[in-house]
């Protein structure tokens, strides 16, 4: 479920990101958008500590797949996790760049704490963008890895992400 939450929070923003930037100061949703780009971000970095806290303490389902299938399933999941949260800190970095700190939908202010860095939000900016894209590219790579399983393979590797069944072969922790 937080797989499928996260995902679909990330192409969202994705996609949110690409069409605010392009809005005329006089659209309706000129402040909003970056608002909730920003706030929904922001609730983004919370699921993602929960995925990792549940990942960390709970016992994982057993890859499928070659040795070097299961190595490159492996190391695609870690550089996955390493941008979303490089996203997340250089979004939070562009936003923070004058000092201010971050409202998140009127509820919570999260301090700024590296800021007033020469060019900071052009630099977290151009990083932002660069990242965001090159990770939206390896998850297309990641979903065709998913269906390949489905589609060529026949396992139960994206069925299982689906299911509520716990997978029959748990690897567990040592
Ligand atoms: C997975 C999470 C995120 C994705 C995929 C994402 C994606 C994007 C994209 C594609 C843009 C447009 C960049 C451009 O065309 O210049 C953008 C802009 C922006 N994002 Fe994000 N973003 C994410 C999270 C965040 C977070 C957590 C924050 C702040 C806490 C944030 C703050 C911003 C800001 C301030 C801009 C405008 C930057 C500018 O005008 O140069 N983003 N984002």
């Amino acid at each position: 479920m937080l797989h499928w939450l996260i995902a679909g929070t990330v192409l969202g923003l994705f996609a949110l990101g690409l069409w605010m930037v392009g809005l005329d100061y006089y659209h309706a949703w000129y402040h909003r958008a970056p608002e909730l780009h920003k706030g929904v971000g922001v609730l983004l970095l919370g699921g993602m500590l929960l995925r990792l806290a549940w990942r960390c303490g709970t016992p994982q389902p057993r890859l499928p797949g070659t040795p070097l299938q299961q190595g490159l399933a492996r190391a695609m999941h870690r550089v996955l996790y390493g941008m979303l949260f490089a996203v997340i800190v250089s979004g939070y970095l562009v936003s923070t760049a004058d000092g201010r700190p971050l409202d998140v939908f009127g509820l919570v202010d999260l301090p700024a704490t590296l800021s007033g860095i020469d060019r900071q939000e052009d630099i977290a900016g151009v990083f932002h963008k660069v990242l965001a894209t090159i990770m939206i590219g390896l998850t297309a790579l990641h979903a065709l890895a998913a269906l390949k399983h489905h589609l060529i393979d026949h396992d139960r590797t994206l069925l299982r992400m689906l299911s509520t069944k716990p997978p029959v072969n748990i690897h567990r922790k040592s």
